[in-house]
């Protein structure tokens, strides 16, 4: 917890990349630093940025609405994005920004230690499971992965911003949120044979996920 904290303030500063200058603050991550499940979105919008937390804004109220679907508030999860400054206009995240801001989430992951991290979206997606495919086909499908030295469950979901104005993506993402309960339970058996996919951060677009 305290490691967690001092990251966080360390990250504070951070001018790894351009979106240090726009930015009104770094919006590193909140919620429960023993968490066993952990979301990583995309990146802090207008309202993230202005408040230095994940998830305020309308996508942040259908994930606390998912989360209530559970029996989960968020204060029992961690919540945090693949860059921890607003892109201007909230466009995409671009490769190199992505890159540098790796660092901070594998810490976060390796500090938390979740079972079960849930990725919202095709950014979170690709980068944590180290492969091109998209969200659309791997969503709602469990997937054993080594992050940031940890052995973790990823669990892939759309993300609730893009469910919010398609009722078709919002009741796939209703039903793959039903699961998460079952993979919180499962136990991941140790095979230390695995391949560590991401102990070393890897350039986003060696990975050729652009
Ligand atoms: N979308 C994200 O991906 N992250 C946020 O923090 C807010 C909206």
């Amino acid at each position: 917890m305290e490691a967690l904290a001092a990251y966080a303030d360390q990250a504070s500063t951070c001018t790894r990349c351009r979106l240090a200058q726009g930015r009104t603050q770094v919006v590193f991550g909140v919620g429960n630093p023993d968490a066993d499940l952990m979301f990583v979105g995309e990146a802090p919008g207008f309202h993230e940025d202005k408040q230095g937390v994940p998830f305020v804004g309308q996508a942040g109220k259908l994930l606390d609405k998912l989360l209530a679907g559970i029996g989960l508030e968020r204060s029992e999860v961690y919540i945090a994005n693949v860059l921890k400054c607003r892109p201007p206009g909230n466009r995409d995240p671009q490769p190199d920004e992505i890159e540098s801001c790796e660092p901070h989430l594998f810490r976060q992951i390796e500090l938390i230690q979740p079972r079960v991290v849930a990725t919202l979206g095709n950014f979170a997606t690709k980068l944590l499971s180290g492969k091109p495919l998209g969200i659309t086909r791997v969503h709602g499908v469990d997937q054993d992965a080594a992050v940031g030295g940890n052995r973790v469950l990823l669990y892939p979901l759309y993300h609730p911003a893009a469910a919010l104005y398609t009722p078709a993506m919002l009741k796939v993402l209703e039903d793959d949120f039903r699961r998460i309960p079952e993979l919180m339970g499962r136990s991941v058996v140790p095979e230390p044979q695995l391949e560590p996919v991401l102990l070393t951060p890897q350039p986003a677009v060696q990975l050729g996920l652009f």
